[in-house]
């Protein structure tokens, strides 16, 4: 058989995009709580208190979606805000039951949790004394991380500290997503100190004694230049520094390129720094696990110029799941990765309506289907080729709040009706299953 003995085939969620129930339960608000209220920042007006899955509530659901399924594993993240409302001191014990029982039902089903500490849901209170910007977040968070450690190192086994640390910049030096700040020197700080506080997440994690595993995840959006252009070339590169080597340099590097520090000096846009930051991300981790989409194709052309050069064969938005496979590989070999890898996201994402078939009412999502197919066949053949590759998290379990997308996008290989909560199994999860299935020869 080619998937070894206990593979993870898994979902992947995460509590900000799936508990919603608002504020129950006494969960402090995060920063996407308060960005999410500002008019248009989010599709629909959408809010994570409103128009996410209502998990908190129904989570038992999920259970048996995942046990029907059959997958051994499930990805979700702890919301730092529902355990301690305030960001550091007081724990919220409502909070703390609440994933001491969904880790436990879990594992009674005979699903391993896989479980991230930070999936973007700041707590409000901390950002109120200038979040990821201010250094101490590193103490926040490592306090934190610890004493999710203790309370849960007896049944959680696997730990990601950060998931996607891009976010942040994008939060801080972008503004689409929260905190909403446009300063690229505040986004180049916060993308620096989360970093810092990931290593420091590992630090805690040995120190704490707890037995099993941490990693972190990062996504990598491998840019593709579209022509043999210089230009095209030097803009492939500018943005591979930025978007993912920026993150992997630091983890599973020595340190930031000289490339990427020089441009920072050179914008005035380059952040404070210590010996000791690097300290901490130089502790070893367990796995590394790597969030994989898409390529990126890019061209310094407008599209006008491409297509009146007749070159705009390849569309910008075709998806190129196959490529997960040359993607892990550019990593492992850029970085000599000779821990193990976890694929803790891949899926397809869906802008319009999913067509549904009248006589089944099932929705009939075979753009997903396809765009699954190819992703496993590159996992398949990476398993040939002796990857050491321990699992693979499909994104996401059902349709839920994606961000600034709101609920117009959807990844979900369940479809969430927003308004009852109900979820509907696509086509796709049907084939899941299947795949899963077979996988395991039974
Ligand atoms: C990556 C993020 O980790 C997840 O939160 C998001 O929903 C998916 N990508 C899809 O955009």
């Amino acid at each position: 058989m080619l998937y070894p003995d206990g593979f993870k085939f898994g979902v992947a969620t995460s509590s900000a995009q799936v508990e919603g129930c608002g504020l129950d339960g006494d969960r402090g608000p995060s920063i996407w709580d308060v960005f999410a209220l500002r008019p248009g920042a989010i599709a629909g007006g959408a809010t994570p208190g409103k128009n996410a899955c209502d998990s908190y509530r129904l989570f038992d659901v999920d259970l048996w979606n995942m046990i029907d399924l059959g997958v051994n594993a499930c990805r979700m993240s702890i919301s730092w805000g529902r355990v301690f409302p305030q960001g550091t001191g007081q724990l919220n014990q409502a909070g703390a039951d609440y994933y001491r029982r969904c880790f436990e039902k879990l594992l009674s089903a005979g699903i391993t949790p896989n479980v991230t500490l930070y999936h973007w849901d700041l707590p409000q209170a901390l950002e109120d004394k200038g979040g990821w910007m201010n250094r101490d977040s590193v103490y926040w968070f490592q306090e934190y991380a610890d004493r999710m450690f203790r309370l849960y190192g007896d049944i959680v086994s696997t730990w990601v500290t950060v998931n996607e640390p891009i976010a942040t910049y994008v939060g801080y030096g972008l503004g689409a997503f929260a905190p909403g700040y446009t300063n690229k020197r505040w986004g180049n700080q916060a993308r620096h100190n989360v970093m810092t506080a990931s290593g420091a997440g590992v630090e805690a994690f040995r120190s704490s004694g707890a037995k099993g595993e941490i990693g972190v995840v990062i996504d990598i959006w491998k840019r593709v230049p579209l022509t043999d252009a210089p230009e095209d070339l030097a803009l492939a590169k500018d943005e591979d520094e930025e978007n993912w080597k920026f993150y992997t340099d630091r983890l599973l590097g020595t340190g930031y390129s000289r490339y990427i520090l020089d441009k920072f000096e050179k914008e005035g846009t380059l952040m404070d720094m210590k010996d000791e930051d690097f300290r901490l991300t130089n502790l070893p981790i367990d796995f590394y696990g790597m969030n994989y989409y898409n390529t990126v194709p890019v061209t310094v052309k407008t599209e006008r110029e491409l297509a009146s050069g007749g070159n705009f064969a390849e569309d910008r938005r075709v998806s190129h799941p196959e490529k997960l496979s040359d993607v892990l590989k550019v990593i492992i070999g850029m970085y000599g990765l000779k821990i193990p890898v976890y694929i803790t996201e891949n899926g397809f994402g869906h802008s319009g309506v999913e067509a549904v078939d009248p006589a089944t009412g099932i929705i009939q999502d075979d753009d997903r289907i396809d765009y699954l197919k190819g992703a496993v066949a590159s996992v398949e053949s990476l398993l040939k080729d002796g990857i050491d590759l321990r699992g693979y998290y499909l994104w996401t379990l059902m349709d839920n709040f994606e961000w600034t997308a709101g609920n117009t996008f959807k990844y979900g290989l369940l479809h969430t009706d927003f308004s009852t909560s109900r979820r509907t199994w696509k086509k796709s999860a049907y084939w899941y299953r299947n795949y899963i299935r077979n996988a395991r020869g039974n």
